[in-house]
């Protein structure tokens, strides 16, 4: 179901890479691998998640694509293991929302992400000023077993000095779901 549901946004996300140059992509919380199937041979990919489980199940997927330049690493993505400036691009599907701390992982993913290099997120956020009772409510009930409901993205973009929004547009439900690209600048505090 999730797969159906996300298809075409994971599509759309992952044809925002330019692959000419091979880039260097780093799948944050990669999951089961729904994105594996639809990853360019032409870059060098590594899937990090914090559940064997999940790798597990990518690892299956991974599999069937013997051509990729993929490896996956048990990981969290508050506290990556790269050093700073590292990837061309790194992708966030899905996993913002999901972290206990969604500003310590985007954090993180600015810091591994080379100047000029590309951030390519999808996940459900509010926008600021966003009143939204019911999922404000939904999130108190589920945030502890599930995803957040109640992440304002532009309060975490406020913390990332470095990071630009290059598109921002409504991708499922109304635009809870949002796709968005970033892009990091040279710019250091
Ligand atoms: C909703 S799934 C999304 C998976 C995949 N990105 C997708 O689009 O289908 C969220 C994933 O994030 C992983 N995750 C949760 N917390 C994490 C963390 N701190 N570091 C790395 N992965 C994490 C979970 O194990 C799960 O596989």
């Amino acid at each position: 179901m999730v797969d159906q549901a996300t298809r075409s946004l994971r599509q759309n996300s992952l044809n925002r890479i330019c692959h000419e140059q091979s880039p260097k992509v780093l799948i944050t919380g990669i999951g089961t691998g729904l994105d594996i199937p639809m990853l360019d041979e032409r870059s060098h990919y590594i899937g990090l998640d914090i559940t064997p489980a999940m790798l597990k199940k990518a690892d299956q997927r991974a599999q069937q694509r013997p051509e990729l330049d993929l490896k996956l690493q048990l990981a969290d993505a508050m506290a990556l293991p790269f050093e700073n400036n590292h990837f061309d691009v790194v992708l966030m599907h899905l996993i913002l929302a999901i972290v206990p701390n969604s500003l310590r992982a985007l954090q993180e993913a600015e810091r591994v992400l080379k100047p000029g290099g590309q951030l390519l997120i999808v996940d459900k956020f509010l926008k600021r000023g966003q009143w939204a009772v019911g999922r404000r409510t939904l999130n108190m009930i589920i945030r502890h077993i599930a995803t957040k409901t109640n992440v304002v993205f532009e309060d975490l973009l406020d913390h990332c000095q470095s990071l630009s929004v290059v598109m921002d547009e409504p991708a499922l439900a109304n635009g809870w779901f949002r796709s968005i690209e970033i892009t990091k600048s040279n710019h250091t505090e």
